[in-house]
């Protein structure tokens, strides 16, 4: 199997990075980090979410972030929008792309987004259609596809059928969340097999939470199916604020120098990247999540 000559990184770390922190974080901060990672090559940035600010208090102030960055030619800045209400305030606060959320386990469906799974898809079919009225490409994700916190095992003929839907109503991207980090390379060779089976696999990301540590090699299996798309997150900052113990993203930094390591162009410039990691870091006053970041860092 040749691996894919290009990657693209989409960073998720101003969103799923931030969005379960209980401290606050200022909006100046939150805008530094979006600008730090434009500046250090990101060309694909998930800056915030427009959700119920009582479900996820930490994302309220997305809408200033969005007026308040530097947006760099080239740079898509992107949100997540559950439903009409957050497509439209998304779009007043000028986002051009936004990100639908659907789960492949009924469990962890009603806990994230209040609603079953077929329901969640019923809501997206309308905010599709308005934001292709509008030319706004719309990513979809769908979580727990590696294993739900509630009900254990999800077959991967699950995530399939979700993926089918999501890809029919027009998503021009799904993106496969492993929300609790439980899943390996074999499984995600699988998934990705099986989902892949139905969308072309340009089509296709990975998203791997590590909370197992295994989100690395879960990249790497993902390469070697062929899927040139993953999300990470700067300095493995974040977690799901419902998965109980569930960890961040992958680090951008160590699947740069993974990539970096195989040859592979990303655009992306390691030590800016580093910089801006440790910067947030600071700011929350947390341990950088980033193996190589940290090892760059103790080098002087
Ligand atoms: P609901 O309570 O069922 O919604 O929540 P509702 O339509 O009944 O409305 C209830 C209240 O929420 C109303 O306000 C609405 O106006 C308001 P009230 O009248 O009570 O004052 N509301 C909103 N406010 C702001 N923005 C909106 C919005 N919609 C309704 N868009 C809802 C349903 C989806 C809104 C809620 O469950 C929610 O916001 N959930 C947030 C979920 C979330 O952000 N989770 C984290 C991101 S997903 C993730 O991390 C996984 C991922 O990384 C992949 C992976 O790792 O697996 C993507
Ligand atoms: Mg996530």
């Amino acid at each position: 199997m040749t691996l894919p000559q290009h990657v693209r990184l989409v960073e998720v770390g101003p969103r799923d990075g931030l969005q379960n922190e209980k401290q606050p974080i200022s909006v100046e901060d939150k805008v530094r980090l979006v600008d730090d990672l434009s500046a250090a090559g990101l060309a694909y940035i998930e800056v915030g979410s427009f959700v119920s600010p009582k479900w996820v208090p930490q994302m309220a102030g997305s809408a200033e972030v969005f007026t308040r960055i530097q947006r760099r030619p080239g740079v898509t800045y992107a949100a997540l929008t559950p439903n009409m209400k957050g497509f439209e305030a998304a779009l007043a606060a000028g986002v051009r792309e936004v990100a639908v959320f659907a789960a492949a386990s009924e469990r962890f469906s009603q806990k994230n987004i209040n609603c079953s799974i077929a329901d969640s898809l019923a809501r997206f079919v309308p905010l599709l259609d308005a934001a292709k009225a509008r030319g706004v490409r719309v990513r979809g994700y769908i979580s727990c596809v590696l294993g739900c916190p509630y009900e254990g095992e999800v077959p991967a003929a699950q995530v399939a059928a979700v993926a089918r839907e999501l890809y029919a109503m027009g998503c021009y991207e799904i993106s496969l969340g492993d929300t609790i980090g439980t899943g390996t390379a074999g499984a995600t060779r699988q998934l990705f097999e099986v989902v892949g089976r139905d969308i072309p696999r340009d089509r296709l990301a990975g998203h791997f939470h590590d909370t197992y540590g295994q989100a690395l090699a879960n990249v790497y299996a993902g390469l070697l199916e062929g899927i040139s798309v993953f999300d990470s997150s700067v300095a493995g900052l974040g977690g799901c604020p419902y998965a109980k113990g569930a960890t961040g993203n992958v680090a951008t930094e160590d699947v740069l120098y993974l990539l970096q390591g195989l040859g592979i162009e990303t655009g992306i410039d390691l030590d800016r990247l580093v910089a801006a990691g440790q910067r947030i870091c600071n700011v929350l006053d947390k341990p950088n999540g980033s193996r190589v970041a940290r090892a760059r860092l103790s080098r002087g």
